[in-house]
């Protein structure tokens, strides 16, 4: 039987972030090293991001490498580096054909000039494309995002009586982004992370035990199944308990 090219039932998220977990434990348990992981977790990114195209999702948000990750191996750092870059060489065309705009959230300052002169062009590239909005959060972390904010709020000068929830959104990397419907974390994990701490306090969450690399096309379309279900209350109260 051919697979099901759209979700069965109800609403789509119109964004969905992911934490894109396991990579190392999918390599260890090979018997691989973890940039193997990366690299197979990369290869299911590239996959991910078509399936989201094909749902119709509208924005796509991955966290690829955060403020923290400068703590891991040299190795490590340097290969997740050089992968950010391999992928803007090798797919950058196609998913410019398939009509994605890559955006960034995050610094880029500490990344090497060229890799950030790099994704600065890729983000020109794509700029006008509509079908699939892809922001990718690389050296990006929640808490040194709503500082920033924080940052530039006082230095344009707004009165304390001006701050509120929207404004301090348009202060936020992902300005004009609809905050995440759904946040995806896979391999288990019960943690936030610094992920979209300030974006993410109504979205609906979906933890799989799947690592990153397994995390494919079907196991996509069971989390959608599952957000299609979720009765959504925003601290109000569910549409049959108010009837
Ligand atoms: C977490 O798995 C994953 C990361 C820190 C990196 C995610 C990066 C990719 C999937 C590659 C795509 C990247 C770009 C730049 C487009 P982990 O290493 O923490 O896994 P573990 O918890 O099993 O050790």
């Amino acid at each position: 039987m051919a697979k099901k090219n759209t979700v069965s039932r109800g609403r789509i998220p119109t964004h969905v972030a992911i934490i894109m977990d396991g990579n190392g434990r999918w390599a260890i348990s090979r018997g691989l090293p973890r940039l193997a992981g990366h690299r197979a977790g990369t290869e299911n990114l590239r996959r991910i991001i078509t399936a989201c195209t094909e749902f119709g999702v509208k924005y796509l948000t991955i966290y690829a490498f955060s403020t923290e990750n400068w703590g891991r191996p040299r190795e490590e750092v340097e290969g997740l580096m050089h992968i950010l870059e391999d992928v803007i060489d090798k797919e950058l065309a196609e998913l410019n054909k398939e009509g994605v705009q890559l955006r960034h959230i995050g610094h880029l300052e500490r990344l090497d000039p060229k890799l950030q002169e790099k994704v600065l062009e890729a983000i020109e590239l794509t700029k006008n494309n509509k079908r699939l909005i892809l922001n990718v959060a690389f050296n990006y972390g929640g808490r040194d995002e709503i500082v920033c904010a924080i940052q530039r709020i006082l230095k344009d000068g707004i009165l304390p009586e001006d701050v509120n929830a929207d404004l301090v959104s348009q202060y936020m990397f992902t300005a004009g982004v609809p905050d995440p419907d759904l946040i995806i974390r896979t391999s288990g994990e019960l943690r936030v992370s610094n992920f979209l701490i300030w974006q993410g306090a109504y979205s609906e969450w979906y933890v799989t035990s799947v690592y990153w690399p397994d995390f494919d096309k079907e196991e996509l379309q069971k989390a959608l199944d599952t957000f299609s279900q979720r009765d959504r209350r925003y601290g109000g109260l569910s549409r049959t308990i108010k009837d």
